[in-house]
C-alpha cells in the first residue's frame, strides 16, 4: 500500500462529516474521499448482516479507489461490521468507540450513552463498559429519530428543540447524566441543542478526535503518512446523489470554519 493513496471515510449518511472533518484538522495534509450512505440510512433499523454487506460494499469502493486506509465513521457500522472487515480488507480499517473512558474520567456520576438500539446492544459495547467495570454508572439510550431528523432536518431549528425534548421525555430525575456521550456520529451534530437540553449541567462528548488520533498512529506505525508538503484534498460522494453532497460540503465546511473560529 501506497502512502500517496487517500483515506476513505463512510458513514450511514452525513454524521461521519463530523470525523472527516475531526481527521482534516488533525491531519491537514492527508486526501480524504467521503461516502454517506444517506439513500440507505439509517443503519440502526437494519440487520447486522445487511450493514455488514452494504459497509463491505463502501470499503471495495475505496479499494477500487486506491485508499490506503479506511475509517468506519459510524458506531452502528463498527459495532456490526468492523471485526469481519479487518478480516477482510487490505488496508487498516479503524472504527468509532463511544467516549465513555473519557466520560468516566472526567465525571464521577452518571454517564448516558445515546446511540443506536444495535451499538448499545453489541458485545463491542458491552465488552467495552465489561472492562471499564462501569456498569452502574452507565445509562444506555437509544434514540433511531434523530438519526433520521440529522438526515433531513438538521438545521430546522424547531423541529431539532422539538426532537431532543422528546428524546428524553422518559428520562427520570434520577436519571440526570452528568456526563452524555454521543456514541452516533449523526448526533454530534445536535451537540448544542443537548447541551442545552440539559441546562449545560452535563458535559457532552463526543469520540471523533480520538478516532482521528488512532487514525494517525495506525498512519504512523504502518509508514502509510504522507510527507508535509502535501495539501490534502476533500472530496465527498453519496448514494443520493449531487443535492446530498452539495450538502454534505456545505456541513463540512461550516464544521471547518466553526473549529477554526474556536481556534481548534
Ligand atoms: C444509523 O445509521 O442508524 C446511525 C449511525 C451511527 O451509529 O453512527
Amino acid at each position: 500500500m501506497k502512502a500517496h493513496g487517500r483515506i476513505g471515510i463512510f458513514d450511514s449518511g452525513l454524521g461521519g462529516l463530523s470525523v472527516m472533518a475531526a481527521i482534516h484538522q488533525l491531519m491537514p495534509n492527508e486526501s480524504l474521499l467521503y461516502y454517506g450512505d444517506s439513500k440507505n440510512a439509517p443503519y440502526g433499523i437494519k440487520t447486522k448482516e445487511a450493514v455488514y454487506d452494504r459497509s463491505k460494499e463502501i470499503c471495495d469502493l475505496f479499494i477500487a479507489e486506491g485508499c490506503k486506509a479506511i475509517v468506519i465513521a459510524c458506531n452502528t457500522a463498527t459495532s456490526a461490521a468492523v471485526t469481519k472487515l479487518r478480516e477482510v480488507m487490505p488496508v487498516p480499517i479503524i472504527g468509532m468507540e463511544p467516549a465513555i473512558r473519557p466520560a468516566l474520567r472526567m465525571t464521577k456520576g452518571k454517564v448516558l450513552v445515546l446511540a443506536t438500539a444495535m451499538t448499545l446492544k453489541e458485545d463491542k459495547f458491552n465488552l467495552l463498559v465489561q472492562d471499564m467495570s462501569a456498569e452502574s454508572r452507565i445509562l444506555r439510550w437509544p434514540a433511531p429519530d434523530l438519526v433520521t431528523l440529522v438526515e433531513n432536518d438538521f438545521d430546522n431549528e424547531n423541529l431539532v428543540t422539538e426532537a431532543v425534548s422528546k428524546c428524553f421525555a422518559s428520562l427520570k430525575d434520577t436519571e440526570k447524566p452528568d456526563a452524555v456521550v454521543l456514541g452516533c456520529t449523526h448526533f454530534v451534530f445536535l451537540k448544542r441543542e443537548i447541551e442545552t437540553y440539559f441546562n449545560h449541567e452535563a458535559v457532552v462528548i463526543d469520540g471523533n478526535f480520538g478516532t482521528a488520533q488512532q487514525l494517525k498512529r495506525q498512519l504512523e506505525i504502518k509508514n502509510l503518512c504522507v510527507n508535509d508538503e502535501e495539501v490534502g484534498t476533500l472530496e465527498i460522494r453519496n448514494s443520493f446523489g449531487e443535492a446530498f453532497e452539495k450538502k454534505s460540503k456545505d456541513m463540512l465546511s461550516h464544521l471547518l470554519k466553526e473549529a477554526r473560529h474556536h481556534g481548534e
